[in-house]
């Protein structure tokens, strides 16, 4: 593999190697399990991530938190802490530059911000949550920065915060919106048809907070330049989203700001939104004019970037005799601070799902004193899936019906909320050929009838389920008179395979060989790439890259046609294709004219465009979703509660697969992701003083490889006919489902339900 890369600009492309050399020269790359165009980088450590790039002159900051929760800052003394060693300046809100109130992330997309919160960041003596960041120290060490830190000295007023849920409870509201859809959806009544179900069941499953973990934590480089422009190195997943929130924070027109961010070391949605440390290190590069280095500690991420809410969910099914529902309740609370709107939309699932002719959806929030929520790997899907499909497992069993069953009398021609047809949905083939190859049919539908010696053993499933989304995307195609394209778009790199995959459908579009092709990414100065969240980003550029590859096919025969002598020159655009390295005609396999040959005639060293996709009116006309069925088996030792997954398939339907190695890594990683919610996972936080207890690695405990069983996974790879390229987006989906699968094969194995997660072993004692 060759790579080119300079530090402002990362452009990666496929040189031939063994892995490749058999794939590498056939037409239709799409599909294919190419490995990644970075992976050469990564392994080497050449990848660079926001704190790797090197500025001229830096010096490092450090920042000092809020010991109190609520109230305001009386006093504070940076003298001593000026006075250290090394130190450059100490910013607090005394002396800070003025900023606005941050703006938010906004479903509508009608502000261009992509802040987390609007609390303020250093503008007022107000302290609004626990680890609320209070001061910049600013030093020509990090040591430096760190140690003077300490010496900030602090007197508050404090305030009674509210940050108990479960104080808060009975005080619940219906927010504005859920994510920008109605937060209660009501068909038929609900409650009269479940009162008069011939089967119910009727019970609450709690979640837990979450936080992130991300191997890379948050790193800023800002460097404030002298003409007032503005670079700033970050990890986003939302490019554009942080350079316009930047250009409204600090009154600097857009195309002032560049933000620069080649890889991403895992988002999962906690870097989706902008969080204080990147604004505190722009106000510290502005205040001491030379660049700033911020890098957050393991800690550090957990008081300044949000996770997931809490939630506290009823589901209420009724159901006749044989098994189809009648009613669907799906109701609850979660938690936001005062400062966001991301009630975490828990009620989707069940409004998509199912098919019984009541549903009531609805959630309500609290609103504490504590940083802001925000998304996290399929937010709302993945825990409210874990409610809806606990309570699916618990009517199957009172019914003595299987499981997979229930859910095929239940499946809807139509969508049930939203009366539109389905864009594609194969959720029940998942099932049928997920069942085939876990075996399920050996499976014994009476708990606690497998043991293996102390240890039980059972199997559960469950339905995955996450929303297709599309967003309106930018790309250029620059083809060179060698032969080589160049295809660009801001996009983000967190582990995906983004690069890979836009390569592969590029060269398929542009009838290239793929080492022809390279792909420039991750600068908010290239073509606008939307946020890299909600699972859009793979298909949203794919759409505009096929945009920008009608556009230069277009603009290159137009040229061919100046010359008479080309072949081209008697064609219309739909008489042609691209291939063999350039344009030919679709019947008539000689008749046409290579790129460099077009180019060459033309007197041309390169042509390029930029062209952005269509508005994605399909999400408007279908109800669109990616579906799966997730297959476990668990072993619960009986003397120690302990819960060990042996075995996992998940049966996915997500549209057509653009690349089976990048993808299943990624439902791999959504899985992992599930187990560590199943059954480790859980942000603990002090009720009474809203801080978070266990912010390191070593007590927030994410799944190690002995947690973790071969995965395996299968798709039925169907095209769905309304999205580009029959692709859906597949980075959430993976981890929806699997909480309740664990838990559906807990009762399996132990007859005993665990309704709140995770599964700890006191609970099955
Ligand atoms: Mo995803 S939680 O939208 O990064």
């Amino acid at each position: 593999m060759n790579n080119v890369r300079t530090i402002q600009e990362t452009v990666v492309r496929f040189a031939p190697g063994k892995d490749h050399d058999s794939l590498m020269h056939k037409p239709g790359y799409a599909g294919k399990p190419f490995s990644r165009v970075d992976a050469n980088l990564k392994v080497k450590g050449e990848a660079l991530f926001s704190a790797d790039f090197k500025v001229e002159n830096p010096a490092f900051a450090a920042l000092v938190y809020s010991t109190i929760t609520k109230g305001r800052i009386t006093t504070i003394d940076t003298s001593e802490a000026a006075s250290s060693s090394g130190v450059l300046a100490v910013i607090t809100h005394e002396n800070a530059p003025k900023i606005p109130t941050p703006p938010v992330f906004d479903p509508t997309g009608e502000s261009k911000g992509t802040a987390a919160s609007d609390s303020p960041v250093l503008q007022d003596n107000r302290i609004y949550r626990d680890s609320q960041p209070i001061a910049i120290v600013i030093a020509a060490t990090l040591d430096q920065a760190e140690y003077a830190g300490t010496l900030v000295k602090v007197d508050y007023e404090t305030e009674i915060a509210t940050v108990s849920f479960a104080a808060c409870k009975p005080e619940a509201v219906t927010p504005s919106d859920v994510l920008g859809e109605e937060p209660e959806v009501k068909i038929g009544n609900a409650g009269t048809a479940f009162s008069e179900a011939e089967a119910t069941t009727d019970n609450i499953y709690r979640t837990p907070r979450y936080n992130h973990n991300a191997i890379e934590p948050h790193a800023t480089i800002a460097v404030w330049n002298e003409d007032d422009s503005l670079l700033v190195y970050d990890p986003p997943q939302n490019l554009y989203g942080v350079k316009h929130t930047l250009a409204i924070l600090f009154g600097l027109a857009p195309e002032k700001v560049r933000v620069v961010s080649p890889f991403v070391g895992g988002g999962f949605g906690g870097k989706g939104t902008l969080w204080d440390n990147t604004m505190l290190c722009v106000i510290a590069a502005k205040t001491v004019k030379r660049p700033i280095k911020l890098v957050i500690s393991r800690a550090g991420v957990f008081r300044l970037a949000g996770g997931r809410t809490l939630s506290e969910q009823r589901v209420a099914l009724g159901a006749k005799k044989d098994g189809r529902l009648t009613a669907l309740i799906h109701s609850g609370i979660t938690a936001m601070s005062k400062h966001n709107n991301f009630p975490e939309q828990f009620t989707f699932p069940a409004r998509h799902l199912y098919s019984p002719k009541n549903i009531f959806a609805g959630q309500k929030v609290v609103k504490l004193d504590t940083i802001a929520n925000t998304f996290m790997r399929a937010p709302g899907e993945s825990i409210g899936a874990f409610a809806l499909e606990l309570a699916m497992d618990e009517l199957a069993y009172s019914l003595k019906m299987d499981p997979i069953e229930l859910r095929r009398i239940n499946e809807p021609k139509t969508d049930p909320a939203k009366n539109t047809a389905f864009s594609s949905r194969h959720l029940i083939e998942a099932y049928t050929l997920g069942a085939e190859k876990f075996n399920w049919q050996k499976r014994h539908a009476e708990p606690r009838g497998q043991r293996d010696g102390k240890w039980l053993v059972g199997q559960g499933v469950a339905t995955a389920y996450y929303p297709v989304l599309r967003l309106p995307a930018t790309a250029g195609i620059r083809i060179n008179a060698d032969g080589t394209a160049f295809v660009k778009a801001a996009a983000h790199e967190m582990g995906m395979g983004t690069a890979t995959v836009q390569i592969q459908h590029a060269a398929e579009k542009l009838g290239l060989p793929l080492d022809k092709v390279s792909f420039q990414y991750g600068d908010s100065d290239l073509p606008e790439s939307p946020i890299a969240g909600g699972s859009n980003q793979t298909v949203s550029i794919v759409a505009s890259v096929t945009a920008a590859a009608e556009k230069i096919h277009k603009e290159l025969l137009a040229l061919a046609g100046r010359n008479a002598d080309s072949p081209l020159s008697n064609l219309t655009y739909e008489q042609i294709e691209a291939r063999n390295n350039g344009l030919f005609s679709k019947t008539d396999a000689p008749e046409g004219e290579t790129y460099m040959s077009i180019l060459k005639h033309a007197g041309k060293d390169h042509i390029k465009v930029n062209a952005s996709s269509e508005m994605p009116t399909e999400l408007k006309q279908y109800s669109m979703h990616s579906y799966g069925a997730q297959f476990c088996e668990v072993r619960v030792n009986e003397e120690t509660g302990e819960t060990r997954v042996s075995r996992w398939l998940g049966s996915f339907d997500c549209g057509i697969i653009l690349n089976p190695k990048t993808a299943i890594s990624q439902f791999r990683g959504g899985i992992i992701m599930g187990i560590g919610m199943a059954l480790t996972e859980e942000t603990l936080f002090d009720e009474r003083k809203g801080r978070i207890m266990n912010p390191s690695l070593a007590e927030y405990h994410i799944p190690v490889n002995l947690d973790v069983p071969y995965i395996d996974i299968i798709y039925n790879n169907i095209p769905d006919a309304h999205t580009p390229i029959g692709a859906h987006g597949i980075g959430e989906i993976g981890i929806t489902g699997v909480a309740a699968a664990i838990a559906n094969a807990v009762f399996n194995a132990t007859g005993k339900r665990v309704r709140d997660l995770p599964i700890t072993l006191d609970k099955l004692l």
